[in-house]
């Protein structure tokens, strides 16, 4: 089966420049022209979103978030669903730590952001993880539980016909996340692969007592070239979701590469 790379530009200021984005994006397009072993993924900043969109051929676009709503008294800088399925887009981060640290969003936000995703249509991948304390308290299974339940399965559970709605998840420690541990003053280093294993077994848990088998998980926190194919050779893990180490084109080719070779 084929691994998922995802980069996630953040709030990199390179990379809101749109001749720099649409650069890197173009000189992406070409030295992936023949992966056939990995689904490369970039979300971008809305600010450059407009101006790569409709670009890209291999490289599926996605958002770093939405709005839950489509018109009204909502003074924010974020596009709504229809904005991005508007531009050709058809994937989105919902629920990234980065979000639910910095701007408030909680499970009752993140299911009105996957309502708003599923109903048009767009793929997302929900990002769930434990922050450090939870982590050592021994609360990684519960908080990851409570994460699925609260926000997530009510709002798959609407649009849960014949068949079920199509979604990915990104399991993300908190504490594993680059800026997170820069914030903390320690080293960014990713998850122990143990402690991937049981989050990635543990969630999948949860979902297929829902009744959704097979789920799929992105792990992200400080991937970079030297630990992607202990990442990747994992079976529990599908992909990638990668911050600081999608930035630069050469690391973020490197680990496609991996991906690559090991498909
Ligand atoms: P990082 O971020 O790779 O910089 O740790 C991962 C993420 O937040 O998606």
């Amino acid at each position: 089966m084929k691994k998922i790379i995802a980069g996630n530009w953040k709030f990199n200021k390179e990379l809101r420049n749109k001749d720099r984005a649409r650069e890197f994006i173009e000189k992406l397009e070409k030295e992936i022209a023949g992966i056939e072993n990995v689904e490369v993924k970039v979300f971008v900043h809305n600010f450059v979103l407009p101006y790569l969109a409709g670009r890209t051929k291999k490289v599926k676009l996605g958002a770093q978030d939405l709005h839950w709503t489509e018109d009204g008294s909502f003074t924010s800088a974020q596009f709504s669903a229809c904005d991005i399925i508007n531009l050709g887009v058809k994937q989105v981060l919902i629920g990234h730590s980065e979000t639910r640290f910095y701007f408030g969003v909680d499970e009752k936000k993140v299911a009105l952001k996957l309502k708003a995703a599923l109903k048009e249509g767009i793929l997302p991948i929900i990002c769930i993880g434990e922050d450090i304390k939870e982590k050592e308290e021994g609360k990684t299974k519960q908080v990851l539980e409570k994460q699925i339940k609260e926000g997530i399965l009510p709002a798959l559970a609407e649009f849960s016909g014949e068949s079920k709605p199509e979604f990915l998840i990104g399991y993300e420690p908190i504490y594993a996340i680059a800026g997170f541990a820069k914030l903390r003053g320690s080293d960014p280093k990713p998850a122990r692969i143990e402690d991937i294993e049981f989050a990635h077994e543990a969630i999948r848990e949860v979902f297929s007592q829902a009744g959704y088998s097979g789920v799929k998980i992105l792990y992200g926190g400080s991937s970079k070239p030297e630990n992607a194919k202990e990442l990747l050779s994992q079976a529990f893990i599908d992909g990638l979701l990668i911050g600081t180490a999608s930035w630069s084109l050469s690391s973020f080719l490197e680990m496609i590469r991996i991906g690559e070779n090991l498909g």
